[in-house]
């Protein structure tokens, strides 16, 4: 007859317990975030090539393109040396809804937009989109969030909402 139970000591029960709890808030948190507040994953099907992307196509004329009435496409270039974007000035009515898309013709750097959750990295090779609704009047400043070099600091420019 064996009917002895598996001794689990206090301590290590109180760490299960809480490893455990941990896991669930997180599972809770990602899902929130990914229904609730609209995060979004870079998607990788966006393929570029970095060579000519400052000659050719969507990004050699970098800007704002109107679609439909409140309705744009954003297309900005990421480069380093000199480090800036392309452009550094944006403005658009209020209201409207934007699809940002950016690449780098070069190295890796960031892209995001105080205030929204518009925050991705820039790779060469790849086109980084998210649509955003800008619907406060307002300036919104963009900086690059990935450290790409001894200009790094000098890349930013600002969305005005008016
Ligand atoms: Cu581009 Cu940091």
């Amino acid at each position: 007859m064996s009917n002895e139970k598996m001794h689990i000591d206090p301590y290590e029960k109180k760490f299960m317990i809480i490893g455990i709890a941990v896991l669930v808030i997180f599972a809770i948190s990602i899902t929130i975030a990914g229904f609730m507040l609209g995060i979004q994953v870079p998607s990788p099907g966006q393929l570029i090539d970095p060579n000519t992307v400052a000659s050719e196509g969507p990004y050699s004329d970098p800007g704002l393109k109107e679609l439909s009435p409140g309705n744009y496409e954003l297309y900005i270039r990421a480069e380093a040396s000199p480090w800036r974007f392309y452009p550094d000035e944006v403005t658009v009515p209020v209201g409207s809804r934007v699809t940002i898309h950016v690449t780098s013709a070069d190295v890796q750097h960031g892209f995001k937009i105080q205030d929204t959750n518009v925050n991705f990295m820039v790779l060469p090779g790849q086109e980084s989109t998210l649509t955003y609704t800008f619907k406060e009047v307002g300036e919104y400043p963009y900086i690059c969030t990935e450290y790409c070099g001894v200009g790094h600091q000098n890349m930013y420019g600002v969305i005005t909402v008016e």
